[in-house]
């Protein structure tokens, strides 16, 4: 897929099929993440594949919306380690990269917000230096979307977001 229309196009989806998502394309997924930037180049992140029974259970009750966690495909935590000043938004670019990938496969995804951070981190085994700062939801949408049908500019009137006069400024 295009960029502009992939950026334009996609949306966080909530609604998984059972499909599976082929491991060739969990690589990918992962690989775009690693390949983000980050201050420094520190790399102040780990992405842990969650998929046992028991750290989904844990996953699901950490989260506000464990239906988001049970139904998904793949879940991907998002793990803080304590290196560079700029960590939520080198997190950021990493979780980006890898639901933008994601979706140009046709793949719907959704951060999750962390209810109860200490929980999960005891689950995943995590270092107490550490932080789960995001679990990362993906799946085959169970209502697919074509991006193609509409121009990127379509996709970018029709998004529920403040008008770029509201956003940006000249100074
Ligand atoms: C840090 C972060 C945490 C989020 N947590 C949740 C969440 O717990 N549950 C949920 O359904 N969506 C969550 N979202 C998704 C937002 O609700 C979503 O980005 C916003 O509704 C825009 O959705 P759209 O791209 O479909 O328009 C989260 C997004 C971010 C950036």
């Amino acid at each position: 897929m295009e960029t502009r229309l992939a950026i334009t196009s996609r949306r966080d989806g909530r609604r998984y099929s059972d499909e599976p998502i082929p491991a060739e394309m969990i690589g990918r997924i992962l690989d775009a993440g690693r390949l983000a930037g980050s201050a420094r180049n520190h790399q102040p992140w780990e992405f842990i594949l969650i998929e046992s029974e028991a750290a989904r259970g844990a996953a699901a009750g950490a989260v506000y919306r464990s239906e988001l966690i049970t139904g998904a495909a793949l879940v991907i935590a998002v793990v803080a380690h304590p290196s560079g000043n700029l960590i939520d938004f080198d997190a950021g670019r990493a979780a980006q990269n890898m639901m933008l990938t994601a979706w140009d496969a046709g793949i719907d995804s959704c951060p999750n917000g962390i209810a109860a951070p200490e929980s999960l981190a005891r689950a995943l085994n995590i270092p107490p230096d550490a932080k789960p700062l995001v679990v990362l939801s993906f799946g085959f949408p169970t209502t697919p979307r074509t991006p193609e049908k509409r121009a990127p500019e379509e996709w970018s009137r029709r998004a529920r977001r403040r008008p770029l006069s509201e956003v940006a400024r000249r100074v």
